[in-house]
């Protein structure tokens, strides 16, 4: 099994691509289950894109990939299987959301659950309710979704009561060949959202933002072939900022839109990293005297409970206590040990850390839990006093294309090894 060997203590300097988003690649290659023919352009090529790929050709999708340009080129027979099996959304929850699209298209699905997992409980109640909703029937029955609608799915309004990326995206999906007008409130309003929007539009849907979190959707009969180009990561582009302050160093992020991170910026910013801009770039300039914050993650607009783990890092480094509210999930502070094995002083009291500053952080053997727990242990293994080895890096894989040669490009002395 893979492992990542860090030696800590070199300034990151240099230029890094961001990769197109993993986040809004998800949903997209989900929704091209309505089409016939679809290009995707800058996409990253990371295991939960090829966990959604596999699981996409399992249904009968013909996919063709091009390592080199970033493109998944997809074609679809007339009908597809309706049966995501345990094996293809077990290791990715993302795959519920193929329920959406096969339910609107073939009048019915059967889907695995996808339990719970590493970060918490990630209940799936507001995608069935609202896919009940637009007429669906839905069992639940030996850890399947059994949904079908034997007309088509039929607009209407839905209410969420919670704020959720994942139930927004598959009712935004369903809704755009459902009969009539569906309006969708309190719906998550991620940039990946907008991008699914602006994919579902170019394929001839009619989607509109009415409010930040109403959107309207006008019913059409079809959805065409079209070609489309993911956004960049915002959340690998906040990942890099974050370990180019942590090891005082300055890099140049490309690809970049940094209007769509500004919240990320601004905390930064009051910590004493700075930023120059650029259209298409952001250069992020690491000080020496980091300073404490308090944070608390939110739905976008807010501050994202996916860079929450690496901020905490950063956060043992800077002068003074620093304060984390999770406010997302109910168990993501699983960084948090391996973070201490390495001299930090955190302590955790229900969603809250309290993270002591000023620590100086030893490398350590180091085991990697989900994704972005992993992450913020590597950002950790670059500030470190020696060497670290990472275990179990397939986490940092599902989400991180070429993670240790962005690294190594800009300074770094990070190897994966066997
Ligand atoms: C998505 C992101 C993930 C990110 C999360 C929050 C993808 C592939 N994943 O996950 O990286 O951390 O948004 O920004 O885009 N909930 C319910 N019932 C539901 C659905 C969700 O109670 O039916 C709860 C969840 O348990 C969680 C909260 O709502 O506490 C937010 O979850 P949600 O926004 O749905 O996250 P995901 O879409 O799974």
């Amino acid at each position: 099994m893979d492992k990542l060997e860090i030696i800590g203590g070199k300034k990151l300097q240099g230029s890094i691509n961001i990769s197109g988003s993993k986040n809004a690649t998800l949903p997209i290659l989900a929704a091209t289950i309505l089409s016939k023919k679809i290009i995707i352009k800058n996409t990253p090529f990371v295991r939960d894109i090829q966990t959604m790929i596999n699981l996409l050709s399992s249904l009968g999708s013909k996919i063709k990939i091009n390592l080199k340009k970033n493109i998944i080129k997809i074609n679809n027979p007339n009908k597809l299987e309706t049966f995501a099996s345990y094996n293809h959304v077990k290791t990715m929850r993302a795959g519920v959301l193929v329920l959406g699209p096969l339910l609107a298209k073939f009048g019915k699905a059967k889907v695995s659950l996808p339990g719970g997992c590493a970060i918490g409980a990630r209940p799936i109640d507001l995608h069935i309710e609202g896919l009940k909703k637009l007429g669906a029937k839905i069992k639940l029955l030996n850890g399947y979704i059994y949904a079908t609608a034997k007309k088509k799915l039929k607009g209407t309004k839905i209410n969420f009561n919670k704020i959720s990326v994942g139930a927004t995206e598959n009712l935004l999906i369903a809704a755009c060949t459902a009969q009539g007008r569906t309006i969708l409130n309190n719906c998550a309003c991620e940039p990946e959202i907008k991008d699914l929007v602006n994919f579902l539009n170019k394929m001839g849907s009619k989607i509109k933002w009415m409010s930040k979190r109403k959107i309207q959707i006008d019913g059409v009969n079809e959805l065409k072939e079209c070609t489309y180009k993911v956004m960049f990561d915002r959340l690998e582009a906040g990942t890099f900022v974050i370990a180019a302050a942590a090891t005082n160093g300055k890099v140049r992020l490309n690809n970049v839109n940094w209007k769509v991170i500004n919240c990320e910026i601004s905390v930064l910013k009051k910590m004493g990293v700075k930023f120059t801009k650029h259209r298409n770039q952001l250069i992020v300039i690491g000080n020496k005297k980091i300073k404490k914050t308090n944070v608390s993650t939110k739905p976008y607009p807010g501050f994202p409970t996916d860079l929450q783990a690496q901020l905490m890092t950063l956060m043992c480094l800077a002068k003074g206590d620093s304060k984390i509210t999770e406010n997302i999930f109910e168990n993501r502070f699983m960084q948090v040990p391996e973070l201490k094995r390495m001299g930090a002083r955190i302590k955790i009291k229900g969603k809250k850390a309290f993270i002591k500053g000023n620590q100086k952080l030893t490398g350590a053997e180091l085991m990697a839990t989900d994704l972005r727990a992993s992450v913020s242990l590597v950002i950790a293994a670059l500030v470190a006093k020696n060497k670290s080895i990472i275990n179990r890096v397939y986490h940092l894989d599902r989400g991180y294309e070429n993670i240790e040669k962005k690294l190594s490009s800009c300074g770094a002395q990070i190897k994966r090894i066997e």
